[in-house]
């Protein structure tokens, strides 16, 4: 089947088409169009991301990646349509919040016949509400111009399922798996027993990990994302062999439990500036910030690892999915990755860097196995799950 998909939970805007077969026991998929636009240097400005500028993005840049997106996949064909003026008006009222989105649909799309798709998959949650808004209302417009069914996915349960996308490991996903998920905006340990039955089993208490990296590097005066700035930081710290003075505490690490807590560690990090640098960036040179910077990764590493290995210590997995934008960091990485010599027949699967971030493939993919699980979603298509938590305990 072919499913046409849409991301928009928080500052990437991505509209794709894919083509789905296999089932569950061998699912296969092949991207026939994938279009994407990062807001990354738009929101560099505010220093992270800003939920209504997000959302006017979003807003402006849905009916042009469509459109790309359709014409990669050569589904693009001109027709004329005799949409009643009252059909219009019904389309209009769907996109009536998303200021911008109704003419833009209209201009592009009224002339197109409709296109080979058997479903519409959508983020439905969690997100940021405004930008998450937009994308489900898109998508709700087009079932109805199109008549085709729309489905809500759950952001998480994309990122668990982007490891099924072709070509990025051979292995499969084993039951039952263990999924890490790490990004700006989340920090989860999931067990996965099988596909649609998902249990969080912890979580952050306040930052996710990703906004840690963002908001310590906001403290160091560097600019947004701040993980990849760290990170280079960090290296240099450990390339150069700098001294290593800094300390910072390592939160929740006997908790005895697999929930994390990051706020803190910011906080030490800003006290640590208060107290050896007048509170200021800019009483530190470079050597100093590379210390910090990787005293603070070392910390957010340390703390990831013994959570992932108690999960792994008290769930006996087969598989370890690691997601979220923050896997692009190679030292984390390493970690994850060494799992697989400390536990037998664990397999860790890393989708690569365009998949760990947010994208709509992965979306494709989880409303692929909803169809899978739950075929009559397929045929209400007036329904949108609400907020996306199939399967999510
Ligand atoms: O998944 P993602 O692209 O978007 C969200 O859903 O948030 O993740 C972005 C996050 C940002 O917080 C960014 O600072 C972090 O991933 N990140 C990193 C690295 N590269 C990106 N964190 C640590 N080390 C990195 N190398
Ligand atoms: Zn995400």
């Amino acid at each position: 089947m072919k499913i046409l998909s849409i991301e928009t939970s928080c500052d990437e805007t991505a509209v794709s088409i894919v083509e789905a077969e296999g089932g569950l026991d061998s699912p296969s998929f092949k991207v026939l169009g994938n279009a994407l636009f990062s807001q990354i240097a738009i929101h560099k400005e505010y220093g992270g991301v800003y939920p209504m500028l997000a959302k006017r993005e979003h807003a402006k840049n849905l009916a042009p990646l469509l459109e790309k997106s359709l014409k990669d996949a050569g589904l693009l064909k001109n027709q004329q349509n005799n949409h009643t003026e009252e059909f219009w008006k019904d389309v209009e009222n769907i996109l009536s919040r998303e200021e911008g989105l109704f003419p833009a649909l209209k201009e592009t799309f009224k002339d197109i016949d409709k296109p080979n798709i058997d479903a519409i998959s959508v983020t439905s949650g969690p997100g940021l509400e405004p930008a998450l808004w937009v994308g489900i209302s898109f998508a709700t417009a087009l079932g109805k111009l199109w008549n085709i069914p729309v489905i809500g996915v759950n952001h998480m349960e994309g990122h668990i399922a982007s490891v099924l996308i072709e070509n990025i490991d051979e292995r499969k996903v084993e039951f039952p798996a263990l999924a890490v998920l790490i990004s700006g905006g989340h920090t989860e340990i999931v067990k996965i027993n099988s596909w649609g039955k998902y249990k969080v089993i912890g979580q952050t208490v306040d930052d996710a990990v990703g906004e840690a990296f963002d908001k310590v590097a906001r403290l160091l005066g560097l600019p947004y994302p701040g993980g990849p700035e760290i990170s280079r930081l960090a290296e240099k710290a450990r390339e150069e062999n700098l001294p290593h003075t800094a300390k910072l505490p390592r939160p929740m690490l006997h908790s005895n439990n697999l929930n994390f807590s990051f706020s803190g560690l910011k906080t030490a990090v800003l006290y640590y500036i208060r107290d050896h640098f007048s509170g200021s960036f800019e009483n530190m040179n470079e050597e100093n910030k590379s210390d910090l910077a990787r005293e603070f990764e070392d910390a957010v590493i340390d703390v990831l690892r013994e959570k992932t290995n108690e999960a792994l210590k008290e769930n006996n997995v087969k598989t370890l999915i690691v997601g979220g934008g923050v896997i692009a960091n190679k030292k984390l990485k390493d970690v994850f990755i060494d799992f697989e010599n400390k536990y037998s027949g664990l397999v860790v699967k890393i989708p690569t860097r365009g998949l760990a971030t947010d994208n709509s493939l992965m979306i494709a993919v989880a409303a692929y196995i909803n169809t899978c699980l739950y075929p009559e979603i397929l045929t209400n298509t007036k329904k949108i799950i609400a907020k996306g938590n199939l399967g999510f305990e």
